[in-house]
């Protein structure tokens, strides 16, 4: 039977199908790609949100399943946290062309999707995966003087009333970066301990 998140969850998912309005709606049909909604756990501990997707991505409809996502569950696994425990989902739910950054409109446009998804879900900690969801997050959420480059913030813990906040490099940045790997490692550490 599907419960009250589940229905909540899917009627995101339904809106952002019909999402004429959004500049990236043509790219998807164009492309054939799927939009990535979000996947994991629905009561899960913990929510990682990333930029948006990926070719990958859209060409699947889930998050975190590409390159970057091989990275995310190496982590996941160095950390001792397994991915069916988490929700993973990102800012922008479709993909932008080219894997340009995200634009401000298109943030403005998906956020209060994410906003929906983690007042569905309710988790204690938000892991931010580089610097557009750290932005998005801190700002939203009462920590905008607390905001500072990822290279200051990675590893640190944030205390909202709603949540911690736990901004982290994105994974794509350690694919060619054996340091940033190693630090990514040390930060879910610190993920694992909340
Ligand atoms: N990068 C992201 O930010 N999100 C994904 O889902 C994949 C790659």
């Amino acid at each position: 039977m599907i419960n009250e998140k589940e229905r909540a969850l899917k009627a995101i998912k339904d809106e952002i199908l019909g999402l004429v309005s959004s500049p990236l709606y043509k790219e998807r049909i164009k492309n054939k790609y799927f939009p990535v909604i979000g996947e994991g756990n629905h009561s899960a501990w913990i929510m990682f949100i990333g930029e948006a997707p990926g070719e990958n991505e859209a060409k699947t409809g889930r998050p975190f399943c590409g390159r970057a996502g091989k990275v995310l569950d190496e982590l996941l696994v160095s950390a001792g946290i397994e991915r069916k425990d988490v929700y993973v989902t990102n800012i922008v739910k479709d993909r932008p062309p080219g894997n340009r950054d995200p634009l401000p409109d298109e943030i403005e446009i998906y956020a209060p999707f994410l906003d929906r998804q983690i007042e569905i879900i309710k988790p204690k900690v938000i892991a931010t995966l580089g610097r557009f969801s750290m932005q998005y997050v801190m700002s939203r959420y009462g920590l905008e003087f607390e905001l500072d480059s990822i290279s200051k913030l990675h590893g640190k813990v944030f205390t909202t009333d709603k949540f911690k906040v736990a901004p982290l490099y994105h994974p794509a940045a350690a694919i060619y970066n054996q340091h940033l790997l190693d630090t990514l490692k040390e930060d879910f550490k610190v993920l694992k301990n909340l």
